[in-house]
C-alpha cells in the first residue's frame, strides 16, 4: 500500500480522524484529565506537527501527534509528565525574524513584504502563532538625533509610519510591542572605530557617524567607543490553519 503523509495544517478536515484513532488506541483506564484538557491545543496551535497517513483511497490508516518543545539537551531537562510536554510546547509560541535582506539590485520592487509574508508562512507551518521581529528601521540612520521611542511614532501625512520598513510591517498588520534600546551593542577601541567609519575622533565625546541610529560615545582615556542601537519589537499574528492542498 502506498501511503501519503499529510499534516493537519494541510488537511484540516482530517481532525475527526485523529479523535477516532485516539478513541480506539488506549486501554480504558488510561484517561489523564490533565492531558485531555490541553490535548486540543495540539490541533489548534500545532496542526503542522500532527500527521496522518492516508491510503490510496484517501482513508486515514495511521496518525502521529507531535509538538516542538524547548529542551536543553539533558536527561533532566526532559519533562516528567506528558501534560508538561504540551504545556511547555505551547509556550514556544513565536518565530523570531532576525534579518530580511533584499539584494541591492532588486530593491524598491516590493520584495520586502514578500519576505515577511513568507516568514509568517514558516511560522504557521511550525505551529507558531506569532512572528516577532526586532525591527531595524531603514531610515533611522539619517535621523540620529531623536530617540527611537520618538522616531518610531513619526507618521506621514497619510497616517502610515514614516519609516519605510516600519510601514511594510504595519501594512501587513504588525503592531509595535516595545523599543529594545540595545538590540545591537558595539564596543571597540578608538582605532577600530576610526577604521570602520573612516572618521577621526580626536577628543572624547559624542559623535554623529553616518548611518548610526544615535551618536556614538568616544572615551579616549579608556580607549573605548560605545554604540547602542535600538530596535523596535513588532508582532505579527499568524493564522495557523492553511488552505487545504488540492487532492494529490
Ligand atoms: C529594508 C529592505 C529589506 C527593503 O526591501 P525592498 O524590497 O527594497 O523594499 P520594498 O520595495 O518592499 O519597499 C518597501 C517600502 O520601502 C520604501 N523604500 C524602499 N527603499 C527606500 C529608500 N531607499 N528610501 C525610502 N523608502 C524606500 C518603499 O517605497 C516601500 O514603501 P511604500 O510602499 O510604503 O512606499 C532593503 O532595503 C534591505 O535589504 N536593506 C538592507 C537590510 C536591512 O536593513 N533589512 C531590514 C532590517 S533586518
Amino acid at each position: 500500500m502506498a501511503a501519503r503523509v499529510y499534516t493537519l495544517a494541510q488537511r484540516p478536515r482530517l481532525r475527526a480522524e485523529f479523535s477516532r484513532l485516539h478513541g480506539v488506541a488506549w486501554p480504558p483506564f488510561l484517561r489523564d484529565d490533565a492531558v485531555n484538557a490541553v490535548w486540543p491545543r495540539l490541533y489548534s496551535q500545532f496542526p503542522a506537527c500532527q500527521i496522518a497517513l492516508c491510503d490510496d483511497a484517501g482513508h486515514v490508516v495511521a496518525i502521529g501527534n507531535g509538538i516542538p518543545i524547548v529542551w536543553d539537551g539533558t536527561r533532566r531537562g526532559l519533562p516528567d509528565r506528558i501534560v508538561d510536554v504540551i504545556t511547555r510546547g505551547c509556550q514556544a509560541r513565536a518565530l523570531c525574524a532576525l534579518a530580511a535582506i533584499v539584494d541591492p539590485g532588486q530593491r524598491t520592487r516590493g520584495l520586502s513584504s514578500k519576505i515577511v509574508l513568507a516568514m509568517r508562512d514558516v511560522a504557521a507551518r511550525h505551529g507558531l502563532a506569532s512572528l516577532v521581529a526586532p525591527v531595524r528601521p531603514s531610515l533611522k540612520g539619517r535621523y540620529p538625533l531623536p530617540p527611537m521611542s520618538r522616531y518610531a511614532r513619526w507618521t506621514r501625512d497619510d497616517g502610515t509610519p514614516f519609516d519605510p520598513w516600519f510601514r511594510v510591517h504595519a501594512r501587513l498588520g504588525a503592531r509595535v510591542l516595545r523599543i529594545t534600546p540595545r538590540g545591537n551593542t558595539v564596543v571597540a577601541s578608538v582605532k577600530d572605530w576610526e577604521e570602520r567609519t573612516g572618521m577621526a575622533f580626536p577628543v572624547s565625546g559624542r559623535y554623529i557617524v553616518p548611518d548610526a541610529f544615535q551618536p556614538i560615545v568616544v572615551d579616549r582615556e579608556r580607549d573605548r567607543v560605545h554604540y547602542d542601537e535600538a530596535n523596535v519589537w513588532m508582532l505579527h499574528r499568524v493564522p495557523l490553519q492553511q488552505e487545504d492542498d488540492p487532492p494529490g
